[in-house]
């Protein structure tokens, strides 16, 4: 496959010591390890098999994320399960976390709207999602836009250049970067938005291909 890029050591990542995701996730209950706990609603944690051989990564919860205390149900879930279900992967066999566990948001009248978590929360928070994926160990981890790459593999790897590919760091998983769903509900232009898509399943295929290696 021509999609693996050798990118030497990831940075060397501090994370939370627990030998299964049960402990995990009741240690992350009243983390308080950056500011964003304050005002969101609870912390949303990781949810799929524990045999998981792919690891979805996304940004951080979002509104209804941070209601129900489940990641990707809203808008940006519905069409990340849509375009899973199109590149032949089924949600329901891959693990699906994010960089960031509590929802970051700007109170505007009655609504919240997302705001990007900073590179401090992202950093704070890969304390959980390297340990997550230490004991999920999966055959592939896949980023979904810019955030998740940050928190696993450090400054270096940009999402623009390395959309696409598989980076393969000596001393980590595979990890597979592409674009994140968000982005497509952002575009206003039809034929953009329909490349856009096709592409992002294109990405998604090649964890398909990956994983039958
Ligand atoms: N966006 C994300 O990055 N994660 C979610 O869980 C929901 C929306």
């Amino acid at each position: 496959m021509n999609i693996v890029a050798n990118v030497g050591p990831a940075l060397t990542l501090e994370v939370a010591e627990a030998t299964s995701i049960a402990e995990l996730q009741h240690q992350t209950e009243g983390c308080t390890r950056c500011d964003l706990y304050r005002n969101a609603t609870q912390i949303v944690f990781g949810e799929g098999p524990g045999k998981a051989e792919i690891v979805l990564v996304g940004e951080q919860p979002g509104d209804q994320e941070d209601l129900t205390g489940k990641p990707f149900v809203g808008p940006a879930g519905r069409l990340l399960d849509r375009c899973l279900d199109e590149a032949g992967l089924d949600r329901r066999r891959c693990y699906v976390t994010n960089a960031v566990r509590h929802f970051k948001f700007t109170p505007r009248g009655k609504r919240r709207l997302h705001a990007k978590p900073n590179a401090g929360e992202i950093r704070r928070c890969a304390w959980w999602l390297g340990a997550e994926i230490n004991i999920l160990q999966p055959k592939l981890v896949v980023t979904l836009g810019a955030s998740a790459p940050y928190a696993l593999l450090g400054p270096k790897v940009k999402l623009t250049p390395q959309r696409g590919h598989i980076l393969q760091p000596t001393n980590r998983r595979p990890v597979l970067v592409t674009i994140h769903p968000s982005y497509l509900l952002r575009i206003r232009d039809e034929a953009d938005q329909r490349r856009q898509h096709l592409d992002f399943v294109s990405d998604l295929h090649k964890a398909v291909e990956f994983q039958s290696s």
